[in-house]
């Protein structure tokens, strides 16, 4: 019996044990956001094109889809060839595996400054400010690491009020797959991150259409 205790702090145990059970997928953390700079030098023209989602952390509304592409393009061509930073053109499409529905969502992301790598993230179609500021689609993106030719490292990150932080990775390639040495080289960056290699979850990559 927990008579003796006041609500309050009965609430308090229970959202802390809620986090703790949560923290076995290391998504949820206490305290603020970790902070990360900027990929060095990083050039946004060399990340243009066609990405695939290799690997990912679990995230359970994305449970039901596969075969993820991300397209990056200038969202206008004449800040190209004026600034070494741009705001981007994003389209993520999946495929639901479930209906086998095609989905395409169409985005933004505007860079915070003219070298970084840190960009906030919306969606144009689909949702309303609104609601996309909700999904975990919208909010502060960033590339962490990339060698631009063979994979790319994205993570976002939210805080759950203030009782803690929520963040997301997902690892890009140029291809669907990556050999054994760029996997390791991937898993080694997240390592040097305080990331763990652990959370990913291979992207379910088989079966896809060619146009995705
Ligand atoms: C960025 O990459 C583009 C395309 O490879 C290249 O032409 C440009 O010189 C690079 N910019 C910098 C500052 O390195």
């Amino acid at each position: 019996m927990m008579s003796g205790q006041p609500l309050g702090s009965r609430v308090w145990l229970l959202s802390g044990v809620l986090l703790v059970t949560f923290a076995g997928t290391d998504a949820y953390g206490f305290g603020r956001c970790p902070n990360y700079p900027s990929m060095p030098k990083f050039n946004m023209s060399r990340v243009l094109g066609h990405w695939y989602e290799v690997e990912r952390s679990f995230y359970l509304p994305e449970i039901a889809s596969g075969c993820t592409t991300f397209q990056f393009e200038p969202y206008n061509k004449g800040e190209q060839s004026k600034f070494s930073n741009f705001k981007l053109a994003v389209a993520i499409k999946n495929i639901n595996r479930i209906t086998g529905n095609p989905n395409v969502n169409i985005g933004y992301a505007t860079p915070e400054n003219s070298r970084s790598s840190i960009m906030d993230f919306k969606f144009t179609t689909r949702f309303p400010d609104v609601i996309a500021r909700l999904l975990p689609g919208s909010g502060k993106y960033q590339v962490l690491y990339t060698d631009y030719e063979n994979f790319a490292i994205l993570w976002s990150c939210g805080s759950i009020g203030s009782l803690g932080h929520s963040d997301q990775i997902w690892i890009l390639g140029r291809d669907r797959d990556f050999e054994v040495d760029v996997r390791s080289k991937v898993y080694d960056v997240l390592k040097r991150l305080s990331l763990d290699p652990e959370r990913l979850i291979i992207s379910k990559n088989k079966q896809c259409p060619e146009a995705l």
